[in-house]
């Protein structure tokens, strides 16, 4: 898959080989992700980056999910959307006032058109994001990063993954930041609602 690499929100950390995009500094492109549409061609990314970056965007929430759409549009199917995260619960989600949302598994897997068929059939109340959108992403991968503090209380290197997501859906500060991968479907899988 021969497409562009976008990082997006690059900051100080620009990457080689990749077009470094922020709306401050001197990155390879200076523009505002909220403002629309994005200066790249539809199915011309492959892969794109947003590290400690998607937390920060869309505090209107139209404005969020034209980001998804832009997103959409410009990936080529199959293409890889990495977003890293601060967890909803660690202090450095809350210490920084452009945060302007948690952004969580769940939030992503809205923009499944698979899942989405899956809340209709089941009659849950989740938005269908990707049906409604007309995007398809796949949450193909999930990591959770243990924090400093999760350390100290388990000193041993081996993670209990299970014991993290457990103490870490009650207690602050013991996941620093959660790691996903999204891949977009095209064309999206859900076309036929049923
Ligand atoms: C926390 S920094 C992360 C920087 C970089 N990705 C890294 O890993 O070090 C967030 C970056 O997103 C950029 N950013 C925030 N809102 C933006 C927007 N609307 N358009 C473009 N860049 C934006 C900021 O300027 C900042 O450089």
């Amino acid at each position: 898959m021969d497409g562009l690499r976008l990082n997006l929100g690059s900051g100080m950390n620009p990457r080689p080989g990749y077009v470094n995009v922020d709306r401050f500094g001197t990155p390879d492109l200076r523009h505002d992700l909220e403002t629309f549409p994005w200066p790249w061609t539809d199915d011309s990314v492959q892969e794109i980056v947003l590290n400690h970056v998607l937390e920060h965007l869309g505090q209107d929430p139209n404005v969020f999910l034209e980001i998804f759409k832009e997103m959409y549009r410009v990936c080529r199917g199959g293409a890889t959307v990495q977003i890293v995260v601060p967890h909803f619960r660690h202090d450095y989600f809350y210490g920084d006032p452009t945060h302007v949302r948690a952004i969580t598994p769940n939030t992503l897997h809205l923009f499944s058109q698979r899942l989405n068929r899956e809340f209709i059939r089941g009659q849950f109340a989740n938005t269908p994001l990707g049906l409604y959108l007309g995007v398809d992403f796949e949450l193909i991968e999930t990591r959770f990063k243990p924090s400093e503090t999760w350390f100290r209380l388990h000193p041993e290197p081996q993670v209990d993954l299970e014991k993290l997501l457990f103490q870490g859906s009650i207690y602050n500060n013991l996941i620093e930041e959660i790691q996903m991968m999204l891949q977009v479907v095209k064309p999206p899988s859900g076309a036929a609602v049923p």
